[in-house]
């Protein structure tokens, strides 16, 4: 146990207890605070704020090194499929072979969504965002399953939720994929592993009986779901946490979820990055204009993709996909124009003082969006892909929140507002 942390305020001395975590991490427990001295902290954005203990995820932002329940991304990515590793997440340990095949089968017996969810697409308009249409399908299905609404239901029932939105989220994306490019849906075929079937409701046609998911892309899309599974307590899954700390379900939890990720500066980089590049390869793909444009402070310009609030050093995760974008472009044989504007970008900004100074490197956004396209997606439904990986995260955070019977999250203030003042009737106001 550290020792105490000591604060003196207006010539008295507080002790606070110290916590260290199992990678030596060490926080100062606030949790008395108010009460001994009547003062709270304050931390915009939560730069150096902890929310809660943890045992999904270690990242240290320091190094550029992420880990899952203690395996390292690097082996998970190369080794590991993505539902092992929702498993992982989920549950606190890698599967037997048997716990995977229950998990698995117990998934695809729930793929099917209501025909009823189908009929939300006669209203969404043409052409509308695909992260809108997946928050409201995913909060839509707690209209379905009204019997999950209560998050205090036995364990089965919380389970079964938690297999429903596992099993229903990669046919929720595929049904908004094929509706957008006024196609009939393609159903599930439960005799396809996760991944396959997933690309096989979206890129097969009904017309097609002999669809057969190219192995370069199932592999490419295994590893950048598992890329994409957690984070520890980024913005959307510190969304998840807050809206389930109400006793909110599980359903709309994810649904809040999936809101947040839609941001810009969150998951919906990985959108801007490739309408970044597009841009400056339309505008004669000069690099250094678009650099220098960046680190103008009085251009609101951004170079998409890069910086990250924790990683001060190479995400780990941009490191794999750039390997896996080189690997699936060059085996499909397509020449993306954009992945070498990319590439200059990515030398100018990491010898530019600028970004070296503020350790701002290419994220887990920058190089993923250019397989996707490759993969065949449209850039407005790059976030969708990055949502169906973050789903095992964000349950697995929903539920260890859960567990450990945390209470509804209430963050305080500091009030800046008028002091007390007098009601003025109209003819008395200037
Ligand atoms: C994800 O949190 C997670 O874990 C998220 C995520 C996950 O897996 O869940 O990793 C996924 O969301 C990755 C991040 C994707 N977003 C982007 O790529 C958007 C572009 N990046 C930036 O907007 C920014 O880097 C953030 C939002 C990611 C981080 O912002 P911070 O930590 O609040 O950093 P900051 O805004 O305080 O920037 C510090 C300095 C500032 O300059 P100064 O005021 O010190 O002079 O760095 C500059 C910023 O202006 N800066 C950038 C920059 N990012 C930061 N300048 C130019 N281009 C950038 N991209």
């Amino acid at each position: 146990m550290s020792e105490n942390a000591k604060i003196t305020l207006e010539g008295k001395e507080f002790e606070l207890p110290v916590v260290t975590g199992t990678e030596g991490e060490k926080a100062i427990d606030i949790t008395k605070l108010r009460d001994q001295t009547g003062y709270i902290t304050l931390d915009v954005g939560y730069k150096n704020t902890g929310a809660t203990t943890s045992a999904l995820t270690f990242l240290d932002g320091e190094v550029g090194l992420l880990r899952h329940r203690g395996y390292s991304i690097e082996d998970l990515a190369e080794k590991a499929s993505f539902l092992e590793v929702a498993y992982l997440l989920i549950y606190g340990e890698l599967p037997t072979r048997q716990e995977f095949s229950d998990f698995d089968n117990s998934i695809r017996e729930h793929t099917l969504v209501n025909e009823g969810l189908e009929n939300m697409f006669k209203v969404f308009p043409t052409g509308s965002h695909p992260m809108g249409q997946l928050i409201s399908m995913i909060s839509a299905l707690s209209l379905f399953y009204p019997k999950s609404l209560n998050p205090h239901r036995d364990t089965d029932a919380v389970n079964r939720t938690m297999l429903r939105l596992m099993a229903k989220m990669p046919t929720i994306c595929a049904m908004i994929f094929k509706k957008r490019n006024g196609h009939p849906i393609v159903y599930p075929k439960n005799n396809l592993d996760y991944v396959s079937n997933y690309l096989n409701m979206t890129f097969s046609q009904v017309t097609m009986d002999d669809y057969t998911a190219d192995p370069i892309i199932v592999d490419a899309m295994n590893k950048l779901m598992i890329l994409h599974a957690d984070h520890e307590q980024n913005c959307s899954a510190s969304t998840v946490r807050m809206v389930g700390s109400s006793n909110a379900n599980l359903y709309c939890s994810v649904s809040a979820g999936i809101s947040a990720l839609w941001g810009p500066l969150h998951g919906g980089a990985n959108q801007e990055v490739l309408e970044m590049l597009e841009m400056i390869k339309e505008d004669g793909g000069n690099v250094q204009k678009w650099v220098d444009k960046a680190k103008d402070k009085n251009d609101n310009f951004r170079l998409m993709g890069f910086g990250h609030r924790v990683y001060k050093n190479f995400d780990p995760r941009a490191k794999i996909i750039k390997k896996t974008c080189d690997d699936v472009l060059n085996k499909l044989g397509v020449h993306d124009p954009v992945l070498e504007i990319a590439k200059k970008l990515e030398e100018a900004a990491l010898t530019d003082s600028y970004f070296v100074e503020r350790k701002l490197y290419p994220n887990v956004d920058f190089y993923s969006g250019i397989i996707y396209r490759a993969m065949g997606f449209p850039t407005d439904f790059f976030t969708v892909l990055f949502a169906m990986g973050r789903l095992p995260g964000w349950i697995a955070q929903w539920q260890e929140m859960r567990n450990d019977k945390q209470p509804i999250a209430r963050p305080r203030q500091i009030y800046t507002g008028p002091t007390e003042r007098p009601f003025l009737f109209f003819d008395q106001r200037s």
